[in-house]
């Protein structure tokens, strides 16, 4: 995924230039091959040498340089997957505006064919400016990205918008600009984390989902190009990018969230770790302790699944099964008893699989009787195959 790729990372001239070398450092961990070009003020703010150690590479300024005389503008601009400008000066974007090629990463950035992402950074009152919101307009026109700006302190003391993005979106634009969207048109509601069922004010009933499978399926899916409505529990996970995010605490509000955005999906795929039971009754205050062992009345919660299995028309439905044991009957019982076109099932008692971790190893079984086997792979590993699933569906019923 992103093993194995190649950015061309541009840095000019601002005091965010520093902010440049800490992502350079979160792409390199990620196995990306960077090469840095930096304009001449942009090392009046931070050393070549910096960029050097961090990417393992050559950092590239001069444009006749005799040094590196094997990767010239035409390399340069062919070496990226994605080409990056992290700071970007107004300086920069009026000149990829209006194809001014004057220096070394100008004139790669005219000469590249690869996606463009620009992350703005300067005073608010430069960023505002007429001149460099149309100059924005008109790159955005040519295919150029944007990660825009945040507002807050500005080097100059002032406060405004014009602070670079954040790394973590700039490294999420990266990697959604470098993956095929293979699932345009698609619109997909997703469920994940666990529920809450309180019994009185500060105590409830809940699991240990973490959100992860489910937030791995959702930030996947929207970088393939799926119109995305993730619906989670509470997780202290980070909310995907780009995605319409709708917090829910207890299965009744996940059941009716869940509901009010049926319309319109082509799939739907259940991760969440939904209790089964709630208690009978919420006490408005807080239940004291007494004497002796104190019993709880569980009701049943909605079904939410079968419900949906019940009128889902053309979507494709995708459940999960977390079992402790027979885990492909039982696993297969949930997949025909509730209409669903594939079930995933997790082994509670593997290790690296379900809940908590960073990985999952899956069987996805069909109506049909097959069973697809994933073994031990990162969430978000696990996602792409699910999606690769839910995509051969949804074409099916379109077709
Ligand atoms: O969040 P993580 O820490 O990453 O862990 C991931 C996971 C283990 C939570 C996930 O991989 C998973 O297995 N989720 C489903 C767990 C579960 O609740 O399984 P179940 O067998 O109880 O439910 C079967 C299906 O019915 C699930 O799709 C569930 O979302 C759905 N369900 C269950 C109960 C209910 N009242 N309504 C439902 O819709």
């Amino acid at each position: 995924m992103t093993e194995g790729k190649r950015v061309v990372l541009g840095v000019t001239g601002g005091i965010a230039a520093y902010k440049a070398a800490e992502l350079t450092r979160a792409l390199v961990k990620k196995g990306v091959s960077v090469k840095v070009i930096m304009t001449g003020h942009a090392k009046e703010f931070i050393s070549p040498l910096t960029f050097q150690v961090l990417s393992g590479n050559p950092v590239f300024s001069d444009m006749f340089s005799q040094e590196h005389y094997d990767m010239n503008h035409i390399s340069l601009a062919e070496y990226g997957d994605v080409m990056v400008v992290a700071p970007a000066t107004a300086n920069i974007i009026g000149k990829m505006a209006t194809g001014i090629a004057d220096d070394l990463l100008s004139t790669v950035l005219l000469a590249a064919k690869a996606p463009i992402i620009v992350c703005p950074a300067m005073n608010d009152n430069m960023y505002t400016h007429g001149v460099v919101q149309e100059n924005i307009a008109r790159l955005k026109k040519h295919g150029v990205q944007f990660v825009a700006p945040g507002y807050g302190e500005l080097a100059c003391k002032t406060e405004g918008v014009g602070r670079l993005a954040d790394i973590d979106d700039i490294v999420e634009a990266i990697e959604s600009a470098w993956t095929d969207k293979d699932l345009r048109g698609e619109r997909i509601l997703i469920t994940a984390g666990p529920t809450r069922e309180p019994f009185d004010p500060v105590r409830f009933i809940t699991n240990y989902s973490s959100g992860k499978m489910g937030y791995a399926l959702a930030t996947m899916a929207g970088r393939r190009g799926a119109e995305v409505i993730l619906i989670s529990g509470p997780s202290s996970l980070p909310v995907p990018r780009g995605i319409t995010f709708i917090s829910v605490a207890s299965a009744l509000e996940m059941r009716d969230a869940v509901m009010t955005h049926l319309e319109g999906t082509t799939a739907i795929i259940k991760a969440a770790a939904v209790a089964d039971y709630r208690p009978a009754v919420l006490s408005e205050s807080k239940i004291k302790k007494k004497k002796g062992p104190l019993t709880l009345h569980l009701e049943r919660n909605p079904d939410i699944i079968a419900e949906i299995g019940a009128k889902k028309e053309n979507r494709v439905l995708v459940g999960f099964a977390m079992e402790s044991e027979d885990l492909v009957e039982n696993a297969r019982a949930k997949l025909l008893g509730k209409n669903m076109d594939l079930i995933v099932a997790n082994d509670l008692h593997q290790s690296g699989a379900g809940f908590q971790y960073d990985t999952n190893i899956i069987k996805i079984l069909d109506p049909q009787g097959g069973v697809e086997e994933v073994p031990l792979m990162d969430k978000m590993d696990i996602a792409n195959r699910i999606l690769d699933r839910v995509k051969i569906l949804t074409n099916a019923k379109r077709s």
